[in-house]
């Protein structure tokens, strides 16, 4: 195979300006959620013994069964390319053991090796929140209310929260065999693949999009129903806390989400502007149990990812975060090459102002077509008269402001002033 075919493999995407400049912006406005919300950046290794994961999600989720990318190291030992980022969270916090509560955010690539179409690919990014100590429907309102304000923040507004209640170690057990009990009255009626599996994780046919599933699961018991006096009291809080902060949502009674972790509160945003089978914008739930299933000590938890990607494609389908255009501050026009530029670059962009120049030998034609290009607001022309000079040609490029000459010392301020007084039109 010749090199020149390389491209990146199927299932991922390089992102390119300006696509990346509304990543950029989206992770920008997280970070600063995530700040005022309480939450501290957390940085994992992407690769991770992948018994955290098998154990974590259950042997039974797709995403071990079928999706995982798993090596073997040169040492021998079994990794896997992390899926999601919250068994990385809970496994640092078994290893560090923080001060609770520990509250984190993070961005993360994630890897499942699923079939690549619009919205679901093999490399996808998150940026998501974990909270662990505290186990109060209060902080599940609350870090869906941050989901909700993230996922506006990239203008959004065809969106539904569904909500749901996954039950704890007390009630779930018996809802499973009520389910099993019903399902079990209603194979022939499944879809081809539940005809066979259901029996494995009963849970699973309520999440199946197929219509044979959906008609079964209509009558089928609803977990909400049969949850113990505990559950039903944290279920009952989060929907009036809900409500108190003017979020509408919709109790999903068939939302279990696709991990085993979860317990009590589930919840996930979807998209109406996206196709049924992959609207979720983001997600996330309860796992009280997970840090102990991962030999760590009894520790609550409540978290939320949200897909990068597939937030984009839905802003590209309703029409929101529009590509921003190209803008910089300053372009340095210059005919002759001597490090009193490189100096005055550096002034300028310490001042903060975003500075590109050309290093090389251009006409300076070709300097502004580039400037031009760039979308620099004011060109500085610099040419073996005006070194001599110790002074720059100050060129309006955006507006019809004729150009002005400036004594070098005064270059700093005098353009400070110039693009206030710009921008500020
Ligand atoms: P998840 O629902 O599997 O949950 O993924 C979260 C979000 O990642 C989804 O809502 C979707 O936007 C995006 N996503 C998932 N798979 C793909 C894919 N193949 N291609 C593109 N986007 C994808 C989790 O991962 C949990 N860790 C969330 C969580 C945090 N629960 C508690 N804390």
């Amino acid at each position: 195979m010749s090199l020149e075919s390389l491209r990146s493999p199927a299932g991922t995407h390089d992102v390119l300006w300006p696509q990346s400049g509304r990543w950029e912006k989206i992770i920008g406005e997280f970070a600063n959620l995530a700040r005022l919300y309480g939450y501290k950046l957390l940085i994992t290794p992407v690769i991770e013994d992948a018994r955290l994961f098998s154990r974590g999600f259950g042997d039974s989720s797709d995403v071990v069964g079928k999706e995982m990318y798993v090596f073997e190291d040169r040492g021998g030992r079994t990794l896997a390319l992390r899926p999601e980022g919250t068994a990385s969270v809970v496994r640092a916090y078994i290893q560090h053991r923080p001060v609770l509560p520990w509250k984190v955010w993070y961005l993360t690539p994630a890897f499942r090796y699923e079939r690549p179409q619009a919205g679901r690919y093999r490399q996808h990014h998150q940026i998501g929140v974990e909270a662990l100590g505290v186990d109060s429907p209060e902080l599940d309102a609350e870090i869906i209310d941050m989901a909700m304000r993230t996922i506006r923040t990239a203008g959004l507004s065809d969106i539904e929260l569904l909500v749901n209640s996954m039950g704890c170690e007390v009630c779930r057990p018996t809802y499973e065999e009520l389910l099993r009990a019903y399902l079990a009255g209603q194979v022939e009626s499944m879809c081809g693949y539940h005809h066979e599996h259901w029996n494995e994780v009963p849970l699973r046919v309520l999440d199946c999009k197929t219509s044979e599933c959906k008609a079964v699961t209509d009558l089928a018991p609803r977990i909400s129903e049969h949850l113990c006096a505990d559950c039903r009291v944290s279920f009952d809080i989060l929907k009036a806390e809900l409500h108190a902060l003017g979020i509408p949502y919709t109790v999903e009674y068939r939302l279990v989400r696709g991990f085993d972790y979860y317990t009590r509160t589930t919840f996930e945003i979807i998209s109406h502007v996206l196709n049924a089978s992959q609207n979720a914008v983001g997600g996330g739930g309860r796992y009280n149990g997970l840090s102990e299933v991962l030999s760590g000590p009894p520790t609550p938890g409540i978290g939320f990812g949200i897909g990068l990607e597939r937030l984009l494609v839905a802003c590209d389908a309703e029409g929101s975060l529009q590509m921003q255009s190209p803008s910089m501050d300053i372009y340095i026009a210059e005919l002759v090459h001597d490090a009193e530029v490189s100096v005055l670059a550096g002034q300028l962009r310490r001042a903060g102002y975003s500075v590109e120049r050309s290093y090389e030998n251009k006409s300076l034609k070709a300097q502004l077509r580039y400037a031009d290009r760039l979308g620099a607001c004011v060109a500085l022309i610099i040419g073996e008269r005006e070194l001599a000079a110790r002074e720059v040609v100050f060129k309006p490029l955006l507006s019809s402001d004729e150009q002005f000459t400036v004594g070098w010392d005064h270059v700093v301020q005098e353009a400070g002033k110039w693009l206030e007084r710009w921008k500020k039109h």
